[in-house]
């Protein structure tokens, strides 16, 4: 047995429930009196939009709308953005559309608190101090970016996507209303969800390492503990009773809320514990193949599940148990695992192979090599993993090998 141990990082205040973005003029007043709106223009132009800014301005807040944001989003746009919005001097910066829109509101916050470049922060613990206070309002429910340190952003001076990881980058206040996300089409529904369960999974099973005091001072991603366990567990049960009634009916405004809240509770996991190899094989695929992020790291998870097998029975064993498996001896429970995260997937549409996402064979290898790059998310993976494991990995997750597949 090992000792309790838990890091918890979290935003000043979650507001949930539907409705609650009605709470956003308030919440932004009490924060000052400029307010930068960043979003995208398919959000600019609803009428969600136009009710939120009345409230703004009714609550006595001068408001300065971006609506360029661009999916995945290029570091052109943050500079684009910090550019018209500097002489306006914002007090708070609210983030309004899916994890791109809510990336965009923090890394603006970061670079009109301290100057500089975006590559000056790449990686983690770089930010020197406090930014401007965010309020994250999440339209899709999948990336838990309302409530991580971290923003993911594109930089066409790199192949791979890039991350700027610190505490600093959390937001002030989340407000998760699930009313949001029932314009979410089926397909944008799927990745999402997927995008948070395979949070979840890696959260539960990242590398446990041994809980100095100065771990959470010098990581931001520490490894599994007690605190992120119990939230991954929280997000697996959720989505694996949920998700699927969500893809299928996207107006089932109960089944949209209980997945926000899970793709909430898989941030608060993630954002501590970190994520491992299907996040760095994801990078790659992800910069090849212009897939969705959430479609290619929920094509490799149970890949990477059967990789890893050897070292997560018990943790597989409780995903087996959140999913619903009735099973009671363990070590059955922990073979299951992969075949019931592969069978969700399935159901929700996520495709079954790297060929499946359009990865070519003659890809494989830079694949793996381009992996190895994120040193962060190999480290975290609870099997050591090297070069020869990830092609192991790709290989299998290329052709289809896998223990699930007898069943489907
Ligand atoms: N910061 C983090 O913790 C974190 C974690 C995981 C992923 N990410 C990043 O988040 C981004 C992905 O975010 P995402 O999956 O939320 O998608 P997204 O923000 O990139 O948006 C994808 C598309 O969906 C549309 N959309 C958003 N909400 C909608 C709604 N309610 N109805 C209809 N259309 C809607 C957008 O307009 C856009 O066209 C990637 O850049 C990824 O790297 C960040």
């Amino acid at each position: 047995m090992t000792d309790l141990f838990g890091i918890m990082r979290t935003p000043r205040a979650v507001l949930f429930g539907n409705g609650q973005r009605h709470a956003l003029g308030r919440v932004a007043a009490g924060l000052g009196q400029r307010v930068l709106v960043c979003t995208d223009e398919r959000f600019a132009g609803t009428p969600e939009m136009s009710g939120l800014l009345a409230a703004l301005g009714s609550a006595g807040v001068r408001v300065q709308v971006f609506d360029r944001t661009q999916p995945d989003l290029p570091v052109e746009g943050v500079y684009e953005c910090v550019a018209a919005h500097r002489a306006f001097q914002p007090d708070a910066i609210v983030g309004l559309g899916g994890g791109s829109c809510l990336d965009m509101a923090k890394l603006v916050s970061l670079l009109l608190a301290h100057g500089g470049e975006a590559s000056d922060y790449y990686g983690e613990y770089k930010v020197p101090g406090p930014t401007i206070p965010v309020i994250a309002l999440p339209t899709t429910s999948g990336t838990g970016s309302e409530v991580t340190p971290v923003a993911v952003l594109a930089d066409s001076a790199r192949d791979l996507k890039v991350g700027v990881s610190s505490p600093h980058l959390i937001p002030h206040t989340a407000i998760c209303d699930p009313e949001l996300t029932l314009t979410c089409p089926k397909g944008l529904t799927a990745i999402a969800g997927a995008d948070a369960l395979t949070h979840a999974i890696e959260s539960l099973t990242a590398v446990r390492r041994s809980p100095d005091p100065d771990i959470s001072q010098t990581r931001v991603f520490v490894g599994k503990n007690a605190f992120s366990d119990q939230q991954a567990l929280i997000a697996i049960r959720a989505l694996a009773a949920h998700l699927p009634r969500a893809v299928e009916d996207g107006s089932d405004l109960h089944a949209r809320g209980q997945v926000m809240a899970a793709a909430l509770a898989a941030g608060l996991a993630f954002g501590v514990a970190g994520t491992a190899a299907a996040h760095a094989i994801q990078y790659p695929i992800g910069a090849l193949t212009h897939t969705a992020h959430g479609a290619g790291v929920a094509t490799l998870m149970p890949y990477v599940m059967d990789f890893n097998a050897p070292a997560c029975a018990d943790d597989y064993a409780d995903i087996s148990q959140a999913m619903g498996d009735t099973e009671t001896d363990r070590g059955r429970l922990a073979a299951n695992a992969p075949r019931h995260v592969y069978a969700l997937f399935a159901k929700i549409g996520i495709p079954a192979t790297l060929a499946g996402l359009g990865v070519r064979a003659d890809q494989l290898d830079w694949i793996a090599a381009q992996s190895m790059l994120s040193a962060r998310l190999v480290t975290n993976n609870p099997r050591p993993l090297d070069q020869a494991g990830i092609a192991a990995i790709v290989a299998a997750a290329h052709a289809g090998h896998g223990t699930f597949h007898a069943s489907r």
